[in-house]
């Protein structure tokens, strides 16, 4: 049902998640997200204090949104994260605390983020092969990366997801690894599309190291080895931009995240905060509202709630065309 307070837009779609990029900053340089020598970090004064995030999810909450993600550039790269997690968490009417992390630094935080409310997380992993690891992620260790999950586990964090970009000709060959780890194990596994932004397509045709597949055909792949898939949320039972599918008798499941061969856009129901406090429309496209101001400024509950509205009505039917974004926009967006 849909309350007078709620945002819903021109095209009918309500808003009730919000994204919340705690930082710009990363520990790793995957090759799909960052040049090698990292992007230009922003200015420390210019990222939003915890408060100031909390205010802006109070507004939220206020317009209807539930569900809070924390993401990056890498969100525990930011310090005593687990107390930003505690103060979203205490904010009435969200229910719903997640955070998408590389899992570097999980091993360390993930007890801390669960006693702080956080319900859920995501954990980016791109293989399963050590050398592979230094290949995609250009730094880290995939033992520390496998010890976070570990420690998320343990912690009672779930579900947990992992997800995976498949890059052609680079870990397109552990789609069937991956998906095996769901046969035993309760993990959502999710395979996402590769997005080619400016940089990241520039630096993939640099050294020609890798290419898109469409997840078409990394699920051909799955079915030739696992035989028939289950599907569990397909076409109108999707509950997310994920499509999801079980191996029969699998503890885990299958999700196939395709931005690129079947956008999700008419059912996005996702606002972003960027780390310096812009409101945006879209991951990629739209624009956004400068809420820092505000923040800063005076404002109160109600312009906070407003600029909600107007970021809304910029959110595009359907996304601009991938490569003319620069990278650098994932990682201070938030992926
Ligand atoms: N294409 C697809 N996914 C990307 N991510 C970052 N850059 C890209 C890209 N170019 C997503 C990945 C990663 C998360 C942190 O951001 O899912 O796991
Ligand atoms: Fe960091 Fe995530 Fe980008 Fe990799 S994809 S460089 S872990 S922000």
């Amino acid at each position: 049902m849909v309350t007078p307070a709620q945002v819903v837009d021109a095209y009918g779609r309500r808003f009730t998640y919000l994204r919340v990029s705690v930082t710009d900053v990363c520990n790793l340089r995957c090759v799909y997200c960052m040049p090698e020598e990292g992007v230009a970090w922003l200015p420390k004064d210019e990222i939003l204090s915890y408060e100031e995030i909390t205010t802006v999810v109070e507004a939220a909450a206020a317009v209807g949104v539930y569900k809070v993600r924390l993401t990056g550039g890498e969100p525990l790269a930011r310090r005593e994260i687990a107390t930003l997690a505690g103060m979203i968490a205490r904010v009435p009417g969200i229910t719903d605390l997640a955070l998408t992390t590389n899992g570097l630094l999980l091993g360390k935080y993930a007890a801390d983020l669960k006693a702080a409310g956080l319900k859920r997380i995501n954990i980016s992993l791109d293989t399963l092969n050590p050398e592979k690891f230094i290949q995609i992620a250009r730094r880290g260790r995939l033992e520390d990366v496998l010890e976070g999950i570990a420690a998320a586990q343990a912690a009672g964090l779930a579900p947990i997801k992992l997800n995976m970009v498949v890059l052609g000709g680079l870990n397109d060959d552990e789609v069937e690894s991956f998906a095996a780890m769901t046969l035993e194990r309760p993990l959502d596994m999710r395979f996402i599309e590769y997005m080619p932004l400016q940089e990241a397509k520039d630096c993939a045709l640099g050294s020609g190291s890798f290419g898109f597949v469409p997840n078409t055909v990394t699920k051909e792949r799955l079915t030739r080895r696992f035989g028939t898939l289950d599907p569990l949320e397909v076409g109108n039972s999707m509950r997310g931009p994920a499509e999801v599918w079980r191996i029969p008798g699998a503890a885990g499941r299958l999700g196939f995240i395709s931005a690129m061969s079947a956008p999700f856009c008419a059912k996005c129901d996702r606002l972003r905060l960027t780390a310096n406090g812009e409101l945006r429309s879209c991951l990629l496209d739209g624009g956004g509202v400068e809420v820092k101001s505000l923040l800063r400024g005076g404002g109160s509950t109600a312009d906070l709630v407003n600029a909600f509205r107007q970021a809304a009505a910029l959110k595009p039917e359907l996304h601009k065309v991938w490569h003319e974004i620069p990278a650098s926009a994932m990682s201070r967006i938030g992926g």
